[in-house]
């Protein structure tokens, strides 16, 4: 093992941002990695997501000869298509905080996942998929598997949230660059000095947002299932992976240099498209584009169709 010398590294104390008061996130963030915020979400809209989750597992429980991972995966693919989705990733507030970050050219990746930490005791069956599929991870990090250094991770914890079943980090360990890896685990012969800080202070509805380098893990296992749903999010300026790219993304917000851009109307910046009269953006570029907001005749004649659809 490759040991050497170094500062101490010391454990950090909890700290959760709340919506509206942001004071000293950024920081926080370049400092240990990851933020907690609470109550970016309406509560009752977090018990209608827990509530799709419990009902579609309901209907996996009976089919038994499917596996886990194919349930989340469904299970991601129904709730893609709710309103429900939007209200979490176009969320108002959730766009103001990633400004913190990112200012106001800000992207979500094309992926999200229901994730699952099973209770202990699960059966045996189900802790075979967790071994195959890596359902209950270990010290990793997600630049490992894809993600560009600039990327922000995202995880919503929506149910069965317990003392011991969340997330541990390792604060400080992205200001490190990538740890080296062999067989998706740290790799042995470094000696790891970081310090776990146990998230053992999370609700429901909190989301964590985390550094694409920075090392961390599922906490353990408690009596309960918890439920939560991974994403990702980055900017239009910065470097994606091949990963990335192949994911695609939708824009959350776009900042008035490229708005200006759209108002011309094209890269090549055509002299005079709109010459006498009025510089715009086509409608439903225009609705579907910055911060995505309907208009509301839009949005009238959208609840009416899908009502009676
Ligand atoms: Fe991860």
């Amino acid at each position: 093992m490759n040991s050497v010398q170094t500062r101490k590294i010391e454990p950090i104390k909890k700290k959760i941002f709340k919506k509206e008061n942001y004071s000293g996130i950024e920081n926080y963030y370049k400092k240990h990695g990851f933020c907690v915020v609470r109550r970016l979400y309406d509560n009752k809209k977090i018990k209608e997501v827990e509530k799709i989750f419990l009902k579609c597992q309901k209907i996996f429980q009976k089919y038994k000869d499917t596996d886990n991972q194919s349930f989340l995966i469904a299970c991601d693919k129904i709730f893609e298509k709710t309103d429900l989705y939007d209200y979490i990733f176009k969320n108002k507030n959730l766009i103001k905080l990633l400004k913190i970050f990112y200012g106001n050219d800000i992207i979500h990746f094309n992926f999200t996942k229901f994730q699952l930490n099973e209770k202990k005791n699960s059966s045996q069956k189900k802790s075979l998929d967790e071994i195959k599929f890596q359902l209950s991870k270990g010290i990793h990090n997600d630049h490992w598997t894809g993600s560009s250094e600039y990327t922000t991770h995202y995880w919503l914890g929506f149910s069965g949230i317990d003392k011991g079943n969340t997330l541990t980090m390792y604060p400080g360990s992205h200001l490190n660059g990538s740890f080296p890896v062999l067989n998706r685990e740290p790799d042995p012969k470094i000696e790891f000095k970081y310090k776990p800080h146990k998230l053992d202070y999370l609700k429901e509805g909190d989301v964590v947002l985390f550094h694409s380098l920075l090392l961390h893990k599922t906490t353990g296992k408690t009596n309960k299932t918890r439920v939560g749903i991974i994403s990702k999010f980055s900017s239009l300026n910065y470097k994606w992976t091949n990963q990335e790219k192949d994911l695609g993304y939708q824009p959350l917000s776009i900042g008035p240099i490229r708005e200006i851009i759209r108002l011309i109307g094209n890269d090549a910046l055509t002299p005079f498209r709109t010459y006498g009269g009025v510089a715009g953006i086509d409608r439903s570029i225009y609705e579907n584009y910055n911060e995505r907001q309907l208009d509301k005749s839009t949005n009238k004649i959208l609840n009416i169709l899908k009502k009676n659809i």
